[in-house]
């Protein structure tokens, strides 16, 4: 989510402090060849910076100019580089690429061929080539002048000894020196062997031989080079994709690339170089997507730190590093406490994490958790990001074990272990935040789908003390709603109207909006079609409960336990005489899609999923949640599941979007 813009102190003083953070993290990363933090949580200070300064133009003026990180050390004679050697602006999100690309096709006025290569992880280095020999080698320095590494360079194997006489006598050509990943793991071998500590990575081991002053000891490093640019000595060439076939001829070492034009086929080409990438010998962090005309190149030109002409794309990694800040304890609509990990944010399989579930308070034991550690999140698929591991290396030296407290942190009351549960309870029914989710459950998409009541409202309306709970809701009145901070009348009357329509709702959605614990919605349509009304299914004995098929033990203790308390009792009851609808309409037995049993996976433009389903039965359909031989057709969304693989397997018929609405409007 985006935050919000801060204020203009705050902003100044949170812009201060992230200068200053970054700085040090460039120290390390480009200075000492040790960075502390993952390329993506830098990444991300990076992001917060940039956005900092759009919302706060003013605060340009404080900004140190940014400049390419600085690799120099003092113990290497400085050359300057003939043309500025620059980083690349880099991006996590597919929007922002097709930004790129819109931006620089609106800038040539058509459509533009793109070279994509694999994003080589190591370091950059100019080879200055004079009459078809290695003159000398520089590091990128600060982007004008560069550490002087031609003795180091020299001991890297693959270079041409001596370039063709097609080339032009004055040759500059860049590229990354990289250590590959057997080698890395074979030098971490000796290492041990010998006693010493193994390199985090093979790009801080390429960065850090690089700048040994022994060349003897940088052979051992086994480094290699791939060529991917040229800097002087190009003016002969009118294509990018004409270089790298000539670094080819010329006996560098170079990377496959593919060609794409326009921001489809180039999106191809980067799931391409990704699905490829544990196939390279060297480690990749994302692929480059490079405007392929040199002319229009020329007339792009730069910023300050990188080319208008170019973008890495960086792949987001399905496992991270990061700081664990601070852990929160959430309290649910029943009041179980989950703890919440608060991370240093880092990108993860596409997305920002900045929190992620440690399940409960065993998990944090476990895992003998602490404030300040570094841990390993995980996320797979759709699964919501989890802590995995501590990096027991990187802990620091005063970091104590975390004390679950005794007492809520919302509210204070009393917190209690039941002997089955893993979790903590608070037991105060009015604990505030309890009644938040609560009410937000009730009002969501898949409860009552209440319009214009979500959380935000829900927040202002109980500390406003004008609802408690479910029945509160049905009594609000344009007057009180009118004296709520920035609500005008037609958002109130929104609301109202939402309201109103809310109240036709089915049985099974209010029942499901409850929130009796292991009622699902599946599970809330199967009461609601046997025991037509809350008083009925409130008065319902154990027995009379499992008597219903699909209703096992947990679920009938569940709703006996609920139903025996006087509160939800009475609320039950108030909830029917607000003018709710009571029944549940009979299921449609009939219809052009009875008997057919459907599931579903992936998202839909055209339908919610509620709507989706609603819709199909309907028609006299119906929808499992889980897939099995009973299953006739499974509706596949995009980014589907792993429910698309395996209807394959069950030979279950997948259908589309566009065939399902066919279907739908065929046989209304
Ligand atoms: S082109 C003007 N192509 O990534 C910059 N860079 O994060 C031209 N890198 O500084 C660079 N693979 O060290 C280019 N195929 C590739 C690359 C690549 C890795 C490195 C390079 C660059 C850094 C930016």
């Amino acid at each position: 989510m985006e935050a919000e813009k801060p204020a203009e102190g705050a902003a100044a003083e949170e812009f201060f402090a992230l200068e200053g953070e970054i700085a040090e993290h460039d120290r390390r990363y480009y200075g000492e060849a040790a960075p502390i933090i993952s390329d993506g949580a830098y990444d991300i200070l990076l992001q917060r910076r940039r956005r900092l300064l759009a919302q706060h133009p003013e605060l340009q003026k404080l900004a140190t100019p940014r400049a390419v990180g600085d690799d120099r050390l003092e113990k290497f004679e400085k050359r300057p580089h003939r043309r500025p050697m620059l980083s690349l602006n880099n991006t996590y999100s597919k929007e922002e690429l097709c930004q790129f690309i819109g931006r620089v096709e609106r800038a040539s006025g058509g459509p533009l061929t793109f070279a994509v290569e694999p994003k080589i992880d190591g370091a950059a280095v100019a080879l200055l080539f004079r009459d078809g020999r290695l003159d000398y080698a520089l590091t990128r320095g600060n982007g004008l002048e560069g550490d002087d590494i031609t003795a180091n360079v020299r001991t890297i194997s693959g270079l041409p000894h001596k370039i063709s006489n097609e080339a032009p006598n004055y040759l500059e050509v860049r590229g990354e020196v990289y250590v590959g990943r057997e080698d890395f793991s074979l030098i971490n071998d000796q290492r041990e062997e010998g006693g010493l500590e193994p390199f985090a990575n093979a790009r801080n081991l390429a960065a850090g031989s690089l700048k040994l002053l022994n060349p003897k000891k940088a052979a051992e490093r086994r480094l290699r080079f791939i060529a991917y640019e040229l800097g002087e000595g190009d003016g002969i060439f009118d294509s990018h994709r004409q270089v790298l076939e000539a670094l080819r001829r010329w006996n560098f070492p170079t990377n496959e690339f593919r060609m794409g034009e326009g921001a489809d086929e180039v999106w191809q080409r980067i799931l391409e170089f990704e699905a490829l990438r544990r196939s390279y010998p060297f480690d990749t962090d994302g692929a480059v997507v490079k405007v392929d005309d040199r002319r229009l190149r020329d007339r792009l030109g730069s910023q300050a730190t990188a080319p208008r002409w170019a973008i890495a794309y960086k792949f987001s990694p399905e496992r991270a590093e990061t700081v664990l800040e601070g852990i929160r304890l959430q309290v649910g609509r029943s009041g179980m406490l989950t703890p919440v990990a608060e991370l240093r944010p880092v990108p993860l399989a596409g997305v920002t994490v900045r929190s992620a579930t440690l399940h409960n308070a065993d998990e944090i034991e476990r895992l003998d958790l602490r404030i300040g550690d570094t841990v390993f999140l995980e996320r797979a698929g759709e699964v919501i990001p989890a802590v995995v591991g501590v990096v027991l290396s990187e802990r620091p030296p005063r970091a104590t074990p975390y004390r679950y407290p005794d007492r809520c942190p919302a509210c204070d009351g009393k917190l209690s272990r039941l002997t089955d549960e893993v979790a903590y309870r608070c037991l105060n029914p009015d604990c505030p935040p309890q009644i938040a989710r609560r009410l937000v459950h009730f009002a969501s998409k898949s409860s009552m789908d209440i319009a214009s009541l979500g959380p935000q409202r829900i927040g202002q309306l109980i500390e406003a003390g004008l609802v408690q709970n479910f029945t509160d809701i049905f009594h609000l009145r344009l007057e009180s709603l009118l004296s709520l901070s920035r609500t005008g009348k037609r958002s109130a009357q929104r609301l109202l109207e939402g309201l109103d329509e809310a109240k036709k709702r089915p049985l099974r959605r209010r029942l499901h909006g409850l929130g009796i614990p292991h009622v699902g919605m599946e599970t809330a349509k199967t009461l609601a079609l046997r025991w037509p009304s809350l008083k009925k299914l409130s008065a319902c004995g154990e027995e009379e409960l499992l008597s219903c098929e699909g209703i096992g033990k947990i679920v009938a203790a569940s709703v006996q336990k609920f139903f025996q308390d006087d509160h939800n009792r009475r609320l039950a009851d108030e909830l029917k005489t607000l003018g709710l609808r009571t029944e549940e309409a009979p299921a449609a037995k009939a219809g052009p899609l009875a008997g057919k049993v459907f599931a579903i996976t992936g998202t839909f433009s055209a339908f919610g999923r509620e709507e989706l389903k609603g819709r199909i039965e309907a028609l006299g359909g119906s929808v499992r949640s889980a897939l099995s031989r009973q299953v006739d057709l499974l509706l596949v969304g995009s980014a589907p599941g792993s429910k698309s693989i395996e209807a394959g397997r069950l030979e279950i018929p997948v259908i589309s979007e566009a065939e399902i609405e066919e279907m739908l409007r065929e046989r209304k």
